[in-house]
């Protein structure tokens, strides 16, 4: 479980710095889903870091399997546990082969030999990328990079996977890829996950959703609670996909849709019936 306790960042010392969080009270749950939300500049790169000691709480504290980031006695069994995974995965490469690359971190930490090949086809299995395993990771896809990159944090073992906008780089294509592998790493190791999107779609399959404003909660909850708060969103500078903005409105015009349904093909299922029913 991850803790965070009134925590306030402030980058700088003076008085009128920048407060980037502004006293933030959240738990991220054993196996939970968390998607992160919020506008450019709310705070949630700086609430990232926070979470593997890159950054140190001004105030509060952040703890992580109890163990706080800042005690410095406990900053690398935090950093093994908590796995980071950033925006650009071009800038994540060390190595010109991907198991190579992928190996990088246990072989810094001297691992055995026989235990980081073990790791190594694992995670490369488990990202579905056995096949690049010879590749130069500058000549793949942005999806297949930055798989590569989440496959790199794997093999570290880490009981929590906090990803920073990860497909924010990548085309449509390689951005479902990528939530694909993190949703199936999530169901069949149980990582706990925490991930920071502005893409309104990938926050659909959450099991909760937090959005940040000016550094602080804004709104959270179940993807279907938070999605029917329509205008809070919009007060927000947030977009809802579409289809849920168009059932809002038909809602809205006064046809009877039931809430809590975020597939778009659901939706096509009720507003069909509802039509029905009217005929
Ligand atoms: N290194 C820094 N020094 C000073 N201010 C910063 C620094 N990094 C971020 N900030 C400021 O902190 C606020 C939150 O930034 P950030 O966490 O990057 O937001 P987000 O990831 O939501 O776009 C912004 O106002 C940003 O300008
Ligand atoms: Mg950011």
């Amino acid at each position: 479980m991850i803790e965070l306790h009134g925590l306030v960042h402030r980058f700088g010392e003076a008085p009128d710095s920048t407060e980037a969080l502004r006293g933030i009270d959240l738990t991220v749950g054993e196996g939970e889903f968390l998607a992160l939300l919020g506008p450019n500049g709310c705070g949630k790169t700086t609430l990232a870091k926070h979470l593997n000691a890159l950054l140190l709480p001004t105030e509060g504290k952040v703890l992580v399997d109890g163990l706080s980031t800042s005690d410095p006695a406990e900053l690398w069994e935090i950093r093994r546990r908590v796995g980071m995974v950033f925006q650009d995965p071009d800038r994540q490469m060390v190595a010109s082969v991907v198991e190579e690359e992928v190996a990088f971190g246990p072989e810094n930490l001297g691992v055995p030999p026989e235990e980081i090949r073990r790791r190594v086809g694992w995670a490369l299995e488990a990202l579905g990328i056995q096949a690049l395993r010879r590749a130069d990771p500058n000549l793949l896809s942005g999806g297949q990079k930055q798989r590569v990159a989440i496959a790199s944090v794997l093999v570290m073992e880490p009981c929590y996977l906090v990803m920073d906008e990860p497909t924010a780089m990548l085309d449509p294509l390689g951005r479902r890829e990528v939530l694909r592998a993190v949703h199936d790493l999530r169901s069949s190791l149980g990582l706990t996950v925490l991930y920071v999107t502005h893409h309104m779609e990938e926050v659909l399959q959450a099991d909760r959703v937090v959005a940040l404003q000016d550094g602080r909660v804004a709104l959270q909850g179940a993807p279907a609670e938070v999605f029917s708060r329509v205008e809070e969103l919009r007060g927000l500078g947030l977009d809802i996909p579409s289809h849920l903005e168009l059932a809002w409105r038909l809602r809205s015009a006064g046809l009877e849709i039931p809430e809590g349904l975020l597939g778009e093909e659901a939706l096509v299922e009720a507003v069909l019936r509802r039509w029905r029913e009217l005929q």
